[in-house]
Parts: C-alpha cells; structure tokens; sequence
C-alpha cells in the first residue's frame, strides 16, 4: 500500500476528507503522518485524534525559507512517502524542495487554475464576474499554483452568492476530487510524466463522467 504524508497549516478539512475516504474503504493509502508549520493548527488536533503520527514545524523558528525547507523535507523523509499531499499547506516552497519531490507532490487549490493563483480566490473570481469556478488538484511546480493538471472540478459563480457562500461550494467539490486523485495515485492509474499528466486510459471517461455532478 503507497504510503503518504499531509501538510496542513489551518482547518484541514480537505485532510479530514481524506480521512473519511480512507475509513470508508475508498482510499486504499497509508496515511503516515501530519505534518504542520503551525503548532496550533486544527489540522494536527484532528490527525492526532484519529491515530494518526503529527509533526509540527514552526517556519518562525528558522532562518530561512531554505532552512525551513530542508527541515521540512527531512521530518516528511523520516516517513519515507510514496506521495506529499499539500492540504491547504500555506507556505511558497523553495525550488530544491519541490524538485526533491517532482512526481510525488500534489496540491489542491481553490479556483480552476490557471485562473486566480494566489490567495482570495473566491472573492476575485466574484469581482471578475465569472459564471464559473472552481477548484484544481495539480503536481506542484516551483512556480506558485502552477503545474500539471490532475482534475478539476467546476461550480456555478450565482448571482446570489458572497465569498462564504461561493468558497463552501467550491470546498464540498474539493473535499470529492482531492481523494480521487489521491486514490488514482495509490492505484498507480496516475503519474507525471516528461512533465504532463498521465492517468490510465479509462479514467479519461471517469473524469468525463464527474461534470454532471457539480452543478450543486
Ligand atoms: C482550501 O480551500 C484549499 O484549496 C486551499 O486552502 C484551503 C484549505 O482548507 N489551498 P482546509 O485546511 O483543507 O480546510
């Protein structure tokens, strides 16, 4: 079984919905360890409460970002990951550490990337006007949320809606499509490759068959 390490820095639903997936019998990883740049992160709380080994590493302690970086990497080595899950992990990472884990390191963010890098997703996206977001679960490049697309998942931007309303649509969609690409991983069904995405061959109507869904 692949094993796998989450980075949390806050709330950690999306680790939570991970570990709903995996309790349920639909996500076929060992999950080895949490770990935080934040001590108090809600995140940690959950993971330890389910059983589940936490780290946590407080960047304010370090020098540097490469300092922080390479501690970082060691702590996640210790666990010897098949797979780095980026959980709402809120740190810029430096080029050495995500080149030491080309392949092997997923994030998920809230908006159909390429569009809204960066952070206030929801509330650019309603200044924009447009009529559909979303969210995107991409292999990490050193450039900030960018890089190979895994899945991505769309959601109607309505009249009616705030930020709160538009981030919990698009966070019910993040909590379904981050497990599949986890679980598409564990199944060998995905990797990157000379720098794309390649998931086996049936999946490419898998993916097809998820857009009727989101329109909730
Ligand atoms: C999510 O919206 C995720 O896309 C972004 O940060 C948020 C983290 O939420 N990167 P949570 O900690 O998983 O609840």
């Amino acid at each position: 079984m692949k094993k796998i390490v989450i980075l949390v820095s806050g709330r950690g639903s999306n680790m939570e919905a991970m570990l709903a997936a995996r309790a349920a019998g639909q996500l076929p990883v060992e999950i080895a360890a949490v770990i935080s740049n934040r001590p108090d992160a809600k995140g940690l709380e959950t993971a330890a409460n389910a059983g589940i080994a936490t780290r946590s590493l407080d960047h304010k302690a370090y020098a540097s970002r490469e300092d922080f970086d390479h501690a970082l990497a060691a702590c996640i080595d210790e666990f010897s990951p098949d797979l780095v899950v980026l959980a709402g992990f809120m740190r810029i990472l430096t080029p050495d550490f995500v080149r030491h884990y080309e392949g092997r390191l997923l994030n998920i963010h809230p908006s159909l990337l390429p569009s809204f890098p960066g952070l206030h997703t929801h509330q650019r996206a309603l200044d924009e006007g447009v009529r559909i977001h979303g969210c995107t679960v991409h292999f990490v490049t050193a450039e900030l949320d960018h890089g190979p697309v895994v899945i991505q998942a769309a959601v109607p931007v309505l009249d009616s809606d705030d930020e709160s309303t538009l981030a919990a649509r698009v966070l019910r969609q993040e909590h379904s499509i981050y497990p599949q690409a986890v679980r598409w991983f564990a199944e060998g069904r995905l990797r990157l490759e000379g720098g794309k995405v390649r998931l086996a061959a049936e999946l490419v109507a898998d993916c097809a068959l998820i857009a009727p869904q989101l329109a909730g």
